[in-house]
Parts: C-alpha cells; sequence; structure tokens
C-alpha cells in the first residue's frame, strides 16, 4: 500500500565509502522516479543535511555510475550531527526542502543517526554500506565482496614476491573491529596464518609454529593475513624474523580496499537494498534497517538490528586451520 504523504525523499551516504554506495543510489533514485517521487541527493552525508546542501536527483542524475566505486554523493564523517541540536537541525532543514523521508546508506554509526532523525519526526531507513561486514543485522553489506577481492588481487602478487624471496609476509586488512575481511580473504589466498580480534592468540603457538611448520613441510613463503583489530604488523614482522631467522615483510593494504569497481554482487545487492528502502518509506515504515538474512533482503526495527550481536564462523576459522598445513 502506498503512502501518499510521501513525495519527497533524500538519500545520502554516510561514513566509510564503500564500492556499490552508487548502485545504491541509483536504485534509490530510480525507484523514487518509478513511483512518481522527487528524490534529493544530499551530498557529505550527515553534513549536508545540516548545511542544506542538496539538489533534486531524477533517473539521468545516476547514469553511468553503476559501474563505479566510491560514491557520487560523496561522504563525511559529522560531528555536529551526535548532538540533539545537529539532529533537531538536520530536521528544520529537511523541513525546509520538504523532505518526507530519508534513506541512509552507511555503517552502524550512520544507522544510530537514522535512528535519531527518525526519533526526531523525520522517517528513515538505513541500508548497510561498508566494506567491514560488520552490520550484526545482516548477512551482508554493501562493499565486502568488492573488497575481499581487491585483497585477493593483492595479497596473489604478494605472494609471487614472497615465494621468489622465501619470505614472511605480513599483511594488514581494514575491518575496524570486526575480523571478517581478513578470515574469508585470507581464506580464498592461502594463508598459513590468520589473526582476527574476535579470537585470542598466541604468539609461539599460533603464529612462529605454524611459519616454522610451513617451511620445514617445503612451503616457500608464509602468508600472515592480520586483521586491522590487531594491527602491528611492522613490529609483527620484525620479531617473525628475529625468532624464526625468515626474511620478513610488512604490508598495509589500507585504502586500496575501499576502492575499485563493484563486483556483480555488490551491485545487485545495492539495487536489491536501495529499492527496498524506497519502497517501505511508500509503505508507511521508518527506523528500519534494509539487511540481509538467509539470502533473503528483509528489513527490521534499528534499536533491533543495533541491538544484535555477530559472531565471526567459528567453522571458517577451523577450515582455514585445516587447509593451512
Ligand atoms: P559508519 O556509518 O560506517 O559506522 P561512522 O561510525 O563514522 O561510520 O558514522 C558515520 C556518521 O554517523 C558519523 O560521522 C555521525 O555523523 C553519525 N553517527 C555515528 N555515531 C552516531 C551516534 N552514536 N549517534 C548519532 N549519530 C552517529
Ligand atoms: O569502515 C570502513 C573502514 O575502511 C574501516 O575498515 C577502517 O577502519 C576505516 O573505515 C578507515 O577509515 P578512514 O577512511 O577514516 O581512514
Amino acid at each position: 500500500m502506498e503512502n501518499r504523504s510521501i513525495r519527497t525523499i533524500g538519500v545520502l551516504t554516510s561514513g566509510g565509502d564503500a564500492p556499490g554506495m552508487n548502485a545504491a543510489i541509483r536504485a534509490v533514485v530510480r525507484t523514487g522516479a518509478y513511483h512518481g517521487l522527487k528524490v534529493m541527493g544530499i551530498k557529505r552525508g550527515y553534513n549536508g543535511l545540516i548545511n542544506g546542501e542538496m539538489e533534486e536527483m531524477n533517473a539521468r542524475s545516476v547514469s553511468e555510475t553503476l559501474q563505479r566505486g566510491g560514491t557520487c554523493l560523496m561522504t563525511a564523517r559529522c560531528l555536529e550531527f551526535k548532538t540533539k541540536e545537529g539532529v533537531a537541525r538536520a530536521c528544520q532543514i529537511a523541513k525546509v526542502f520538504g523532505l518526507d523521508g530519508l534513506v541512509v546508506v552507511g555503517g552502524d554509526g550512520s544507522f544510530r543517526g537514522a535512528r535519531d532523525l527518525s526519533n526526531a519526526g523525520l522517517p528513515t531507513v538505513a541500508m548497510p554500506g561498508t566494506i567491514d561486514n560488520d552490520i550484526s543485522c545482516s548477512e551482508y553489506t554493501v562493499g565486502y565482496d568488492t573488497c575481499l577481492n581487491t585483497v585477493k588481487d593483492a595479497v596473489d602478487k604478494i605472494r609471487d614476491t614472497a615465494s621468489s624471496h622465501e619470505r614472511c609476509s605480513v599483511i594488514e586488512v581494514m575491518g575496524r573491529a570486526a575480523g571478517y575481511i581478513a578470515l574469508e580473504a585470507g581464506i580464498a589466498c592461502g594463508a598459513e596464518v590468520i589473526l582476527v580480534p574476535e579470537k585470542e592468540y598466541n604468539f609461539d603457538e599460533d603464529v612462529l609454529r605454524p611459519i616454522l611448520e610451513a617451511k620445514s613441510r617445503g612451503k616457500k613463503h608464509a602468508i600472515i593475513v592480520v586483521a586491522e583489530g590487531i594491527g602491528g604488523v611492522i613490529e609483527m614482522a620484525k620479531e617473525i624474523e628475529a625468532k624464526t631467522g625468515i626474511e620478513s615483510r610488512a604490508t598495509i593494504l589500507g585504502h586500496v580496499q575501499r576502492g575499485g569497481s563493484p563486483t556483480v554482487r555488490d551491485r545487485v545487492t545495492a539495487s536489491q537494498m536501495g529499492a527496498r528502502c524506497v519502497e517501505l518509506l511508500l509503505e508507511g515504515k521508518a527506523n528500519r534497517i534494509v539487511c540481509m538474512q538467509k539470502g533473503l533482503i528483509t528489513d527490521v526495527d534499528i534499536n533491533e538490528g543495533l541491538e544484535m550481536k555477530k559472531e565471526i564462523s567459528e567453522e571458517l576459522i577451523e577450515l582455514a586451520h585445516k587447509l593451512s598445513v
């Protein structure tokens, strides 16, 4: 059932950018156009809402964006928005521009902002756009697959040189406090050791021993993938070299992991989620997170979604361990 009180909606991207955010914006704009809505593109996340930096978008405004990384609306982190006054100002500006609803694409910080806006009277729905895959209520976050593929390409290249020099390579990947990127990319790249913040480790047992065992089994290299939540890869490489005698190098992959043309998975998931956000607003629903559960696109209440816990897969940790022999 369409809610005819929704005539104008806004869309913004917030927090760290992620490949597929453009596909999400495109889906919001075109689903809006399909339903005869006016869609306002808000620049620089919540900053743009507070400062009234927005302009009308139409189906053509999002042409040629599907294949591009980053976000055409730009993104930012906005401290002012975390205050009561900031949220009130954002709502006031939304009123000035006639916004009846808002779609937010971002991570859990952005979702907290979306909840505050809904509570303050601006119907808001959100969808997960972050490379970290750390949103508890969703099995998947837009940008994760592209990031994993970027990490896979980089680690494959590092492996070439590590093998040639018979070295140990210690590689730090992003993920904030979560280890999903490290775990899945580590498995995809056949890492000898994967360190994630969700799992305690013992340096001698879980790092040095597998490296020495790999050498004695005839491996020409050792690849150690470390989540940024553990960090310290430069010191770790030095310690490995000092204690094993195996020449070691550290690489921090950094922001390369956030760029690039989105994969099919990210384009399709972003399109589905973006379209669903608009439909929810049209159905008169607000304060919802559009998410993926059991492979299907669904939605949950933002407060409930933020309270959920996401466990790292013990099965995948075990698999990585078995396959690293
Ligand atoms: P992400 O959305 O990727 O988790 P951040 O945590 O940086 O990224 O959050 C993005 C923006 O969302 C912040 O700059 C801020 O404007 C808003 N935000 C973050 N946390 C909160 C919060 N607790 N309450 C209200 N707004 C928040
Ligand atoms: O949330 C995405 C992310 O790339 C994290 O993996 C990382 O910790 C953080 O953002 C980096 O943020 P910035 O771009 O501010 O350095």
